[in-house]
């Protein structure tokens, strides 16, 4: 593993920093490349502009771990009224939401009766809602809410990590369930018991898994979320010959992230969607996203000496 990730990682958990980190100018400024904004309003604004280029969206409110029942129900209220934008608006989005942010760590029933009525929501309107996938002790309640959603409803969706040693398995048990799901490599701090860390293994396994969901031609979608461009374009090779279109799945990216790229996959037409993060509670998941890529660190340290 690159060790300035891994700093990265560890910091992202650190209890201190995010209490003083976030309160910098610099960083504030840095996160600004990642995020519309703080609120729900910049978030639907940002989805506006992204549909004048043909590109879908998806809105996730930023944060995890809630401790208290209170907020993760606020949560859950937030996302309620987020659909009712979605809908007023008439915008090509979905959501997609962590498990911890609606009260995991606290009561998975809880968290169940949470999220069954966002599931209905999203149904009532023709979208999907995804779970996102956290760090590898969450991957079983994850799943346990997942499959107990899609009994009941057909537009759920769920991240999968690509870097995890458990996920051909549990691809294969969600494909027979007729499962969604948006791939991804895998954002958290893992051991090298429970994920794999070489780059190069996780983008074969990445196409390999993508591959094998194709192949299934199962009921639910395949969403490829990745920023790595020549991955998708093996993707594309090895699937054309296989006679897929590019239809046959759909390229998800970040907001602010390959922004040309984004535009490019459209008008060649394959169907792109991207994930806008909002609120304030940004900062575990921008230091994921700094970890990514550290040279984003520069794009900080610019920020500090330009306020200097
Ligand atoms: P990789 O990291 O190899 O990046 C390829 C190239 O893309 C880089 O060389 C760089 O040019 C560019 N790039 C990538 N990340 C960048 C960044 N942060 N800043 C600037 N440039 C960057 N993970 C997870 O564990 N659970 C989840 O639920 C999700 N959900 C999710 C949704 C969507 C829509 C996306 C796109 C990603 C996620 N992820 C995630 C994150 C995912 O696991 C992974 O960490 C990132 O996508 C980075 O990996 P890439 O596949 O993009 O490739």
């Amino acid at each position: 593993m690159n060790p300035a990730r891994d700093a990265l990682l560890w910091a992202s958990s650190n209890r201190w920093l995010r209490e003083h980190l976030p309160r910098h100018r610099f960083v504030r400024a840095t996160v600004a490349r990642f995020m519309p904004g703080e609120r729900m309003e910049d978030a639907i604004e940002a989805a506006r502009g992204l549909a004048l280029d043909g590109i879908a969206a998806t809105f996730t409110y930023l944060g995890e771990n809630v401790e208290e029942r209170a907020d993760a129900d606020a949560i859950a209220e937030h996302y309620l009224r987020l659909f009712d934008l979605i809908e007023e608006r008439g915008l090509d989005a979905e959501v997609s939401v962590k498990p911890t942010h609606l009260g995991l760590d606290l009561d998975p029933e809880d968290t169940y009766r949470r999220l069954r009525p966002l599931a209905q929501r999203a149904a009532a309107l023709g979208r999907h809602l995804f779970l996102d996938m956290e760090s590898a002790p969450y991957v079983d309640p994850t799943l346990a809410l997942y499959r107990r959603l899609l009994e009941e409803f057909e537009n759920i969706g769920l991240c999968i990590q690509a870097y995890l040693r458990r996920t051909p398995r549990d691809l294969a048990d969600l494909l027979a369930a007729g499962a969604s799901v948006r791939l991804v490599k895998g954002a958290y701090r893992e051991s090298k018991d429970v994920a794999i860390r070489e780059r190069s293994a996780i983008r074969s396994i990445f196409g390999r898994l993508a591959f094998e969901f194709l192949r299934w031609g199962g009921g639910g979608r395949l969403a490829l979320a990745t920023h790595d461009v020549g991955l998708l374009s093996e993707i594309e090779r090895r699937a054309a010959a296989a006679g897929f279109g590019r239809d046959a799945y759909e390229i998800q990216m970040l907001y602010g992230i390959r922004v040309a790229d984004q535009r490019r996959l459209v008008r060649e037409g394959y169907r792109v969607r991207v994930l806008i993060a909002y609120g304030d509670h940004w900062y575990p998941w921008f230091m994921r996203r700094m970890a990514e890529r550290p040279a984003n660190v520069w794009f900080a340290v610019r920020n500090l000496v330009a306020r200097r």
